[in-house]
């Protein structure tokens, strides 16, 4: 509970002392309104994480996808810098608890996307090569992609998952199991006019939702703190495929506040040129 405790705060920064009411910018870093997740039903979830000195162990930072045997998408707010070490990280893999006794996997390379500044001007994604490929298992499988003309609309089924905080206020107590909630996509326009209401229309001259954005939860159900990075999946034509990345939000599943995701589809030519570049 601690470790997870150090994390959140590490991961939020001085956000978490401002009053919930009106905007908050945050960057969601904990499932709200979720369940545990079965063994094996998310195959491609993986835990970031850090060295703390002050915890001598490898700590939870922020979730991510495995969407190749080498490569792990998470979001860019979650990596120190643009050059950061990739021996500052490890990654997890194929265990819905946090801290168990397996073996976690070493990281290679660190690619933030170029065009990333501050989670809410978007493209707020990072791509992480594991020094060797991930052994695919029942456990440990990597998810599809959003195709580049997917459309998910409310009527879909999807899912986030994750090991971030219950609510905006507390944290996912020990054995730290991985957290699971069914969410609803919620349309961007309709998402920028709930955040543009939210934000009493401080931002009226700029849009805060952007195309590369995709939203989704409801009161009650979604992301939070030690979230970010994480996969938002949808069931596409009967197969699961990566539509988004935990990005950022104000609180945690406020009502009518969806939480805010990187569109993985966006993305895709950006991942495969990095993939393709680094193989
Ligand atoms: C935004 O606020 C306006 C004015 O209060 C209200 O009429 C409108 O229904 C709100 N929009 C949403 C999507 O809740």
């Amino acid at each position: 509970m601690l470790s997870l405790l150090f994390v959140t705060l590490f991961l939020v920064g001085c956000s978490v002392a401002k009053p919930p009411a009106g905007a908050i910018d945050k960057e969601l870093v904990g499932i709200v309104g979720g369940h545990n997740a079965p063994q094996g039903k998310w195959p491609w979830q993986v835990s970031l994480k850090v060295y703390s000195y002050h915890w001598a162990a490898w700590v939870h930072r922020c979730g991510g996808s495995l969407i190749h045997p080498q490569w792990v998408l998470t979001a860019a707010h979650c990596i120190h810098h643009r050059n950061a070490d990739p021996s500052t990280y490890r990654i997890q893999a194929g265990d819905v608890y946090l801290y168990g006794d397996q073996t976690l996997l070493s990281v290679s390379q660190v690619i933030v996307h170029p065009d990333f500044v501050y989670a809410h001007l978007g493209a707020d994604v990072a791509l992480l090569r594991l020094a060797e490929p991930a052994d695919c298992s029942a456990n440990v499988k990597p998810v599809k992609l959003s195709s580049l003309n997917l459309k998910v609309t409310r009527k879909d089924e999807c899912w986030v998952t994750g090991w971030g905080d219950l609510s905006f206020f507390g944290w996912l107590p020990p054995p730290f199991r991985l957290q699971e909630v069914n969410v609803q996509v919620v349309e961007n326009s309709l998402c920028e006019e709930l955040y543009q209401n939210a934000s009493r229309h401080r931002y009226k001259d700029r849009r805060i939702i952007l195309d590369s954005n995709v939203c989704a939860g409801s009161e009650g159900r979604g992301p939070c703190f030690g979230d970010s990075g994480g996969p938002l999946v949808c069931k596409v034509r009967g197969s699961w495929t990566l539509v988004g990345v935990v990005s950022w939000g104000y609180g945690c599943a406020w009502r009518d506040i969806p939480g805010v995701f990187a569109r993985v589809q966006t993305y895709v030519p950006w991942i495969q040129q990095q993939i393709h570049s680094s193989s």
